[in-house]
């Protein structure tokens, strides 16, 4: 059975604000490389390669990061939706692409270690209506809550005030075409939005087989700072040292990445660390946990567990930066003008911390 692929990457990224402002919330990336770009190759690797994309507001961002899939080998369909109005209206938007293909649905910003392959088999051979993911979480009212018995889901409900069980709804799902009925005769929540847990229900309630599996592997929604850089966390420890650019007068302790054109010169990296190309660092230190993205500067500054974007600066910091994300073209610099005074141009939904 051919499977298609439904990748989610629309949505207002609210929790990510204000790297959100301006940037889709599926192109942060973690250890150097956008989220989005790890479900696309999840899906390839499961052997799916006709993939639609659903859009919003930042459509042509993905398009430009994306293009036409060929990069991975996949061919990939944008499909736009014309406001956030949730992953059932999402699947309903993407109707005519899917037409009668059963389909993986994949959350934009969800990471998932051990890939979907045997979870793409399961799903074929033993062909429920849906097959649906699930991990225990500290946290479950945050989430889509699956309440199981006897290994079958019973009930499923969004983001429930009092949850019944600690086990969260992980941002992928197997679906048939059954699905769309059930997306259209589902009401908003009181979000405003047509949810999927609510459309999986239906199934249930209407008596079709919905499939669990609790993942054991590690599983991430990056939609908030600490998730993103838990992520970064996660990713960094199973790096591969790879240094392509060139280090000078420097301690590298544990595994590095330095890419291309990428200088460390007077510095002590002690890794999992990932360094984009062309970056520059020097008379620093930089800690485990952190990526720095392609063409930006680090000097006489110590950076630990942190995610700093493309074309950013940060120099002559006194203390150390640790458990930050900063965002693309940011400067953080040292001023000896008087007066000796903080001087800050920062976007809406900022939080700036100082010791
Ligand atoms: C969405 C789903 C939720 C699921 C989560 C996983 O939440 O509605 O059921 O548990 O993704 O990432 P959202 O990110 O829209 O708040």
């Amino acid at each position: 059975m051919e499977l298609k692929g439904l990748i989610l990457s629309g949505g207002t990224g609210s929790r990510l604000r204000p790297i959100t402002h301006t940037s889709a919330k599926q192109l942060v990336p973690v250890a150097n490389k956008p989220v989005l770009f790890y479900g696309i190759e999840s899906l390839k690797n499961a052997g799916i390669t006709d993939i639609g994309i659903i859009v919003g507001d930042t459509a042509a961002e993905i398009e430009e990061a994306v293009g036409d899939g060929s990069q991975w080998g996949v061919k990939i369909t944008y499909l736009p939706q014309e406001a956030p109005l949730g992953l059932a209206h999402a699947v309903l938007t993407a109707e005519s692409f899917l037409g009668d293909s059963s389909f993986v649905m994949y959350l934009g910003d969800n990471l998932l270690r051990d890939g979907i392959e045997d979870l793409v088999d399961a799903f074929t051979t033993n062909g429920p209506e849906a097959l649906i993911l699930l991990q225990e979480v500290p946290n479950p009212e945050a989430y889509g809550v699956a309440e199981c018995s006897d290994g079958q889901v019973v009930n499923l409900v969004e983001k429930p005030a009092e949850p019944r069980s600690n086990l969260a709804l992980v941002g992928i799902y197997m679906f048939t075409p059954a699905i769309f009925e059930c997306c259209k005769a589902i009401k908003p929540s009181a979000r405003g939005e047509l949810e999927i847990t609510d459309a999986i229900q239906c199934l249930i309630d209407n008596g079709k087989r919905v499939e669990p599996h609790v993942v054991s592997g590690w599983w991430k929604d990056t939609g908030k700072l600490e998730d993103m850089l838990e992520a970064n966390r996660l990713i960094l420890d199973a790096i591969e040292t790879d240094i392509q650019g060139t280090v000078t007068n420097s301690e590298i302790h544990g595994r590095v990445i330095i890419e291309e054109g990428a200088s460390v010169n007077n510095c002590t990296i002690r890794g999992p660390v990932a360094i984009g190309r062309r970056t520059s660092i020097h008379d620093s230190y930089i800690g485990p946990y952190t990526s720095i993205y392609y063409d930006a500067e680090v000097a006489n500054s110590e950076i630990e567990h942190s995610i700093i974007l493309e074309q950013s600066k940060v120099i002559d910091l006194r203390g150390r930066m640790e458990g930050s994300l900063i965002g693309k073209n940011v400067q953080i610099i040292r001023l000896e003008q008087r007066p000796k005074a903080y001087r800050f141009m920062v976007g809406d939904n900022s939080w700036i911390g100082i010791v």
